[in-house]
């Protein structure tokens, strides 16, 4: 069997085998792979065009507004191109703000969410103009009415729920139960509403829900959905509704997951007169992304094949830390010799970045795609064992160009004191 039957359900428009070889768009990889080095991150322009078209046209019936979750992946030049299409953008820290204005977003375009926002990001957020702040506790509305009385400003926010639902997904990523840190609990959310005299400085207009990533099913978000407009329903001025992100993507080929209109379909009928907030990430940058990397060793060991390559979990800890399963392809066609595991050169065993990966005879040099790795790859990427982290590239048709440089060893040592 070759690879390209394997993962042909992965495979897109963009990234595809032609003639044995795998490309992205107009680019032969082994010829950036040359260019560039490995590891390194590579992105499809037109497949992140395609991505948000299809979002965007699966949500207009429903008028929705779509911010950008930056957390899945904030390359400036990516956050450029997604706000070139029209998108706004979901902040989660003050250097996410940051990123989405370097890139020339509209600041009332920018949503901004997360448990832990200090006073300095909160702060930062009202001098920004941020367009929306969405509150996750008592203790944050009451920070961000003082700051805003104190700067003569009222921002409109949306009180994240916790709507007390286990979606469907890893553990790792669901955060609209009880046990988990993220929202307020409904019957504070009552009681805010309730009270809202008691934060004069703020306007709350909305209720904000995300109940996990990598959504398996839709009745839980109906269920989420439903829940939040319960709570909003006396309060006539409170009619925006965030869903969040979430939306899957498939990282096997096998998974039967809802796309995003089955998403919008369901919602619909509920979200009639209500002004519609999401906050997508990986199903806009997931599949639009690879990582190169290249075999270093190949070894037997206790009946399995060890693969070593320059890429480990320090470019991609998806596998590491949530099980994650990525499709790895080999950067020319061949027949499958058998499994093998695909590990890196970090001193974890859980530095392995796919078990079981149907591969053909490799020996060091030989080249593989490590794919779906788009979003939360490079953004989760860290300097462990002071390795440096990889480019990024960014293809337009057959063209490309380094959007974020290789690191060095000097990079490394750029903020430490006793050099
Ligand atoms: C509040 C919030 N919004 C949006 C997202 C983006 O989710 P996804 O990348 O699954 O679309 C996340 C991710 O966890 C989130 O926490």
């Amino acid at each position: 069997m070759l690879p390209t039957e394997l993962s042909g359900a992965l495979l897109n428009e963009s990234i595809r085998y032609e003639n044995g070889a795998l490309w992205c768009d107009g680019v032969p990889l082994d010829a950036l792979a040359d260019a560039v080095g490995t590891p390194a991150y590579v992105y499809s322009a037109a497949r992140l065009r395609a991505n948000v078209a299809r979002l965007q046209a699966a949500f207009a019936p429903l008028n929705a507004t779509i911010h950008y979750s930056l957390k899945a992946n904030a390359n400036l030049a990516i956050v450029r191109l997604l706000a070139g299409l029209g998108l706004g953008m979901d902040a989660v820290s003050g250097g996410e703000i940051d990123r989405a204005l370097r890139a020339g977003v509209d600041p009332a375009r920018i949503v901004f969410a997360g448990v832990g926002k200090t006073p300095a990001e909160l702060a930062y957020a009202l001098d920004a103009g941020a367009g929306w702040i969405n509150v996750e506790s008592r203790d944050e509305l009451r920070l961000l009415d003082r700051l805003a009385a104190e700067r003569k400003v009222r921002p409109r926010v949306a009180l994240r729920l916790n709507p007390g639902i286990s979606a469907r997904t890893h553990p790792h990523i669901a955060t609209g139960h009880f046990g988990a840190k993220f929202g307020i609990a409904p019957e504070v959310v009552a009681d805010i509403l309730a009270h809202q005299s008691a934060a004069p400085h703020v306007a709350i207009e909305g209720l904000h829900v995300h109940i996990g990533s990598q959504l398996g099913r839709v009745e839980e978000t109906i269920e989420a959905v439903r829940e939040a407009q319960s709570l909003a329903a006396p309060y006539r001025t409170l009619r925006t509704l965030n869903i969040g992100g979430g939306f899957p993507v498939a990282y096997t080929g096998a998974e039967r997951y809802p796309d995003p209109v089955q998403f919008a379909a369901a919602l619909a009928p509920l979200l009639n007169g209500w002004q519609v907030k999401l906050e997508p990430g990986r199903s806009i940058i997931a599949d639009a992304g690879l990582l190169l990397v290249s075999v270093l060793y190949v070894k037997h060991q206790g009946g399995h094949r060890f693969v070593i390559t320059d890429g480990s979990m320090t470019e991609l800890i998806r596998p590491a830390l949530y099980e994650a399963v990525h499709p790895v392809i080999p950067l020319r066609a061949a027949p499958v010799a058998g499994p093998a595991i695909v590990a890196g050169p970090v001193c974890e065993s859980a530095d392995v970045l796919h078990r079981g990966a149907d591969l053909p005879p490799l020996a060091p040099g030989d080249r593989l795609a490590v794919l779906v790795a788009g979003a939360y790859g490079m953004a989760m990427a860290s300097n462990y064992n002071l390795r440096v982290k990889p480019p990024e590239v960014l293809i337009e048709d057959d063209t490309w160009r380094v959007v974020r440089r290789r690191e060095t060893w000097d990079d490394l040592l750029r903020l430490e004191e006793d050099v």
